[in-house]
């Protein structure tokens, strides 16, 4: 079972989730560093909906001390904090089922790191190949400890509410290996406090940028859920496509095409060789149309959802707050049950 590829042990997990979801609590999470974009809709918030509605108990982690990792200042930071609280609600996560938190609200996660940062070896942290890319895409002249060190706070964000399933992208799996060997080693030197969390990565391919590298905040080749429609067709103008008329998908040999032709199919969830063959020889400017028409369309009644949301500060801090004040009871739960484990 341990040497299943993670996206085989996600089609196994998926079995489980559907004859059973109740026996879940999910716990994911976003950096605040900007609004949410179309890759993080495919690659997770859909997927948080969907088991939310199925049935799951949902978790959902800001991670504000996680936005200093890789820079010296959280610039505008509650107000991406808000921002992306209206939209998971704008995509449909409902609010009244789901616990919504902003991790600098929690003390006690805070306080679940010291003891946890003991069950890990410096080699552990530096090999981790994530925390390594970030290293090399930073601007900042030296690493932090934070940097370092912040996988192991995100076992905390993880643990602390005994979430057994967390649903993220691929770059996330060695910080969930970190989870798992916290959790075990923990349980195995004190007794058994922790579930050992799985990671559930989506079924959906990889949605890249609109320049057909990875799909970023802060990268200019995305498409925010809240970007306005001409500012989607702006950017998917400026795409870059190839020279050859005939539309198909074929990611191996033509990445930057495929992918658009993937934005299109998933927007209007039919299969990519079918909205490639109905282009046809149309070119990249009919490929581009459809391309726009269907995000439009899509994000349609998301937007509306947000601006509305967007419009009412009151609502979401108080989705906020209920959500900061639910971790907290569990946070201090936990962190009790830690304490009395470590003690006898
Ligand atoms: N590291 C994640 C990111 O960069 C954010 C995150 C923080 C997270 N805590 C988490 C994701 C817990 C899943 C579970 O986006």
């Amino acid at each position: 079972m341990e040497t299943a590829t993670p996206e085989a042990r996600s089609r196994e997990l998926e079995e489980r989730i559907a004859a059973d979801p109740a026996a879940f609590r999910i716990l994911t999470g976003d950096r605040p560093t900007g609004p949410l974009h179309l890759g993080h809709y495919f690659g997770t918030l859909a997927n948080r909906v969907r088991l939310q509605r199925a049935g799951a108990e949902l978790f959902i982690v800001i991670p504000d001390y996680q936005v200093i990792t890789d820079r010296d200042v959280a610039d505008h930071l509650t107000a991406h904090v808000e921002g992306l609280v209206a939209d998971y609600l704008a995509a449909g996560i409902d609010p009244s089922a789901a616990t919504i938190f902003r991790h600098s609200a929690v003390p006690a996660l805070n306080q679940l790191m010291l003891p946890f940062l003991s069950l890990v070896t410096v080699g552990e942290l530096s090999r981790n190949p994530t925390v390594k890319d970030e290293i090399a895409a930073s601007r900042q002249a030296s690493v932090s400890g934070l940097m370092f060190t912040y996988p192991v706070h995100q076992a905390a964000d993880i643990l602390f509410c005994k979430a057994n399933l967390v649903p993220v992208g691929k770059d996330q799996l060695p910080h969930q290996e970190i989870t798992r060997t916290v959790a075990r080693r923990f349980n195995d030197r004190y007794g058994t406090v922790f579930p050992v969390p799985e990671a559930l990565l989506s079924a959906a391919p990889l949605l890249l940028g609109t320049d057909g590298h990875k799909m970023g905040k802060s990268r200019g080749n995305a498409i925010a859920l809240s970007a306005g429609p001409d500012e989607t067709a702006r950017l998917i103008k400026r795409a870059v496509t190839d020279t050859e008329r005939q539309i198909t998908y074929e990611p191996e040999t033509r990445p930057q095409v495929s992918n658009l032709v993937l934005l299109a199919d998933l927007c209007q969830d039919r299969d990519p060789h079918t909205v490639a063959a109905e282009i046809g020889s149309g070119g990249a400017s009919a490929l581009k149309k459809v391309v726009t028409d269907s995000v439009n369309e899509f994000l349609h009644p998301i937007r509306t959802r947000r601006t509305a949301l967007i419009a009412d500060r009151t609502h979401l801090r108080r989705v906020l707050a209920e959500g900061n004040t639910r971790a907290n009871e569990i946070a201090d739960r936990t962190l009790h049950e830690v304490r009395t484990a470590m003690d006898s």
